[in-house]
């Protein structure tokens, strides 16, 4: 597939998706959400991938929605769902593990997507921020419903209320990003992440992930009940024979993804 907004890589078992309008720092369109979109699903439908890393450049991951392509939107041209926001679910129904790996800014609808992946790693330059105040409007993918859970409502409100950005180590202090690490390792710090991802069964992994997304959508008795069906699950799955046996070996498992 071509692709003129997003660059795809495939390395092993991982799927790498790098957000490419470096002029413009990465501003999301509706043709690069659309691209993303793309790639994602087919990333997710492919059996050989067993994990995917979505990043951007050393300057930035993104800056946020394309202002100058939303400035003269209507609210019909939005609300019914034609412009910015048609495209910006597809990342929520990817039920392999995404990883963001954030260099330099993530802004406005940049920090929203990266909160839709399932964790953020951090280069020491990453610089987080919700500032669509400044222009007038208010996050619209998730920014400020996944921003409150992840680093509390008093930092939410502090970074929308303010536009003020936060950096790397503010970020891990907050619990936003699972790790910070030094811009010229990011890259070979999330293909490590991810490629031991991909090594594990990939059932597991995808139940994993929703388990644990379903802690957000429910009470914990609710969740904990959730969790144990998935874990009665992984028992009939060959991996799970495959997995304690090699333990019990001790030798290195062989996952079939079965
Ligand atoms: C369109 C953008 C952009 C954006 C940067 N650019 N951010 N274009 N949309 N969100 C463009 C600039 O216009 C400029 O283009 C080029 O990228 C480089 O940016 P500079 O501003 O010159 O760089 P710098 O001085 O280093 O400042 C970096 C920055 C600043 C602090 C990140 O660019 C900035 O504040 N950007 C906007 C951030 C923002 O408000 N994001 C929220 C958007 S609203 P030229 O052609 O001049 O070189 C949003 C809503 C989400 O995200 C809703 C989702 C549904």
């Amino acid at each position: 597939m071509q692709y003129e907004n997003i660059l795809v890589e495939t390395h092993g078992r991982v799927g790498l998706v790098r957000l490419n309008r470096p002029k413009a720092l990465n501003a999301l369109n509706d043709q690069l959400m659309d691209e993303l979109g793309a790639a994602l699903r087919l990333f997710d439908q492919d059996e050989a991938i067993g994990c995917i890393v979505l990043t951007g450049n050393e300057k930035a991951f993104a800056a946020g929605a394309d202002i100058g392509a939303m400035a003269n939107y209507s609210y019909m041209d939005v609300f019914k769902g034609e412009y910015i926001t048609r495209n910006w679910e597809h990342l929520r129904r990817v039920r392999k593990p995404v990883i963001a790996a954030v260099a330099g800014y993530a802004l406005g609808g940049g920090c929203e997507l990266a909160m839709m992946c399932d964790f953020i790693i951090a280069a020491d330059n990453a610089k987080f921020g919700q500032p669509e105040i400044k222009l007038g409007t208010m996050p619209g993918a998730g920014g400020t419903q996944r921003l409150p859970r992840a680093v509390s409502k008093a930092k939410a409100m502090d970074l929308c209320l303010t536009a003020r950005m936060m950096d790397a180590v503010e970020a891990e202090r907050s619990g936003l990003v699972s790790r910070v690490v030094p811009a010229e390792k990011l890259m070979d710090e999330a293909m490590n992440a991810a490629n031991t991802i991909a090594s594990m069964s990939l059932p597991t992994v995808m139940m994993i992930k929703e388990s644990i997304n379903r802690a957000y959508e429910t009470t914990l008795s609710e969740g904990v009940q959730y969790e144990r069906r998935l874990f009665h699950g992984t028992f009939a799955t060959e991996d799970q024979k495959e997995g304690m046996k090699a333990f019990l070996e001790k030798r290195l498992p062989s996952f079939r993804n079965l």
